[in-house]
């Protein structure tokens, strides 16, 4: 069957605005975030309900078409990119995103897969209810990547990641069942948690049509301070300090280096006057969601005590909303001051807490063994063991041959490192189509034949995603 009778079926399936078959507009769907990879496609279908992307995936089954699922395209490791085959049409669910109820007394939301995170965001917060998932790609991620890419972001230390927001689901399986699952329930011991297999799937075991989410009070209060750390300020220590003070009132815990601040700052139209002390800078907030709770005095005593301890040698603590915004737009901006650069070579890692400053010190020896002229940008949430710790592409360097030949070599000594302290290649950009090969390298045997059985079990024919994360298959390799 020729390409053009595909495109007429698939018509046939969804009205008027559903699909995208001019190759212009085709293109702006088949490259990836970082601009790395290029796939194609002959179709992007945009169904509005859930009984159309049940009724697609019947239909892909059927003509043997791959699936790539689709949200705002933010992701970094290519999964949300066809292959060069020409022979996976993208599903994009932009067009599915309807905030479905909030329920204040129960404190959920349940939305479609398509709403993008910064609407869900609101919509809590105009219900007086915070979503407590927050990330630099808030304005385009929805909530169906957020959920298939477990994301994480920037008040993980206090909330956890994605997973832990998720109450319940919907999700249309490769041969098109819907799995209906939208409670708001906080107990539900019946069996499998089948929602759990979703997250961090990456649209290899289904598409994500709904979900419920678990929301937290507003906060009525916050204390956002800015600390220049002292040369070898001990990170995990400064953090114990912050949560155990602070009664762990605390969001987020971000650290910065120097280098790092600077490209954010030079991006931005009116930087605020902060920098890093030798050993970086950390933006620390804490939350509550009591009016009565004194949360700047109890930051300023907290870092009196980090003062004396000389871990810090000086802190701005914000004095107005406006300053907040300002000190937390440094932090968000710095993937976007790295691109302006001509971009980074990102090393999404993480290590337990308490080998955080190991993973420095040697991951620094190895850079400047390998190119003492590398520069890199290295910041993170710390809180949660997480640094992007990047190598950025010199300004006159080509983009992709660079980031090849890092990644070849560098690269791999960095997640040898991780590896060694019993931490991951990957802490919350997921796998994909990029990452393939270190999931192959660093992950357990067992855990990934308990993977590939997993995908075996919910996608046998490989429709969904396939090349992504891992194949279904038991012999060669993961792809
Ligand atoms: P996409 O990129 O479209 O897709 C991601 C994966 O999920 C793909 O494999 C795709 O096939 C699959 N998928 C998408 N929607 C569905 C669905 N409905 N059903 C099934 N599968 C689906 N990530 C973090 O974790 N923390 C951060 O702090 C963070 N900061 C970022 C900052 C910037 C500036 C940028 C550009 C990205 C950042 N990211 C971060 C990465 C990215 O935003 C997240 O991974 C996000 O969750 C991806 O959502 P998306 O809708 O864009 O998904
Ligand atoms: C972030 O924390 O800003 C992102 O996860 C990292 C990035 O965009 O490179
Ligand atoms: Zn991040």
């Amino acid at each position: 069957m020729s390409k053009s009778v595909h495109v007429h079926a698939f018509r046939d399936l969804l009205d008027g605005g559903g699909i995208v078959d001019d190759p212009e507009r085709i293109a702006t769907y088949t490259t990836d975030q970082r601009q790395t990879f290029t796939g194609s496609t002959f179709a992007v279908l945009k169904p509005a309900t859930t009984k159309e992307v049940s009724d697609i995936v019947r239909l892909a089954a059927r003509l043997n078409i791959g699936i790539v699922p689709q949200g705002g395209n933010t992701s970094y490791c290519g999964g949300a990119t066809p292959d060069a085959s020409g022979r996976q049409i993208i599903v994009s669910l932009e067009r599915m995103d309807r905030i479905r109820e909030i329920d204040p007394v129960s404190m959920s939301i349940s939305v479609d897969a398509g709403a993008i995170l910064k609407n869900v965001q609101d919509a809590a917060a105009g219900a007086g209810l915070l979503l407590p998932l927050s990330l630099g790609a808030e304005g385009s991620c929805q909530i169906g990547g957020n959920i298939s890419t477990n994301a994480g972001g920037l008040s993980v230390v206090r909330y956890g990641m994605t997973r832990d927001l998720l109450l319940g689901i919907e999700v249309v399986l490769s041969d098109g069942t819907v799995v209906s699952d939208m409670r708001k329930l906080r107990k539900n011991n019946t069996g499998y948690d089948v929602k759990q297999c979703f997250v961090g799937s990456e649209g290899t075991l289904g598409i994500v049509t709904g979900a419920v989410l678990r929301l937290a009070p507003l906060p009525a209060r916050r204390a956002t301070a800015w600390l220049k750390l002292t040369a070898g300020a001990p990170l995990a220590e400064l953090l114990a300090l912050v949560r155990r003070e602070s009664a762990d009132l605390i969001t987020t815990f971000e650290f910065m280096t120097a280098r790092s601040i600077a490209l954010a700052t030079a991006a931005m139209t009116n930087p605020p006057a902060v920098g890093a002390g030798p050993g970086g800078a950390v933006l620390v907030e804490l939350a509550s969601s009591s009016s009565h709770l004194d949360l700047d005095g109890l930051m300023e005593a907290i870092l009196g005590e980090a003062i004396g301890f000389g871990w810090i040698e000086d802190a701005y603590l914000a004095q107005s909303g406006v300053q907040q915004a300002s000190m937390w737009e440094v932090r968000e901006t710095i993937p976007e001051g790295e691109k302006r650069r001509n971009g980074s070579v990102k090393h999404d890692i993480s290590v337990p807490l308490a080998s955080i400053q190991r993973f420095l010190d040697v991951a620094g020896s190895q850079v400047r063994a390998h190119d003492a002229d590398l520069e890199l940008s290295v910041y993170g949430h710390v809180g949660d063991g997480n640094l992007h710790y990047n190598v950025l592409v010199p300004p006159d360097a080509d983009r992709i041959e660079f980031t090849r030949e890092i990644e070849r070599g560098l690269s791999l000594q960095l997640y040898d490192t991780a590896a060694s302290l019993g931490g991951t290649f990957s802490a919350e950009h997921g796998v994909g189509r990029f990452k393939k090969h270190l999931l192959e390298k660093y992950g357990d045997a067992g855990r990934i034949a308990a993977m590939r059985r997993i995908k075996a079990a919910f996608d046998p024919s490989d429709i969904l995603n396939a090349g992504a994360v891992v194949r279904p298959f038991e012999a060669g390799s993961i792809g």
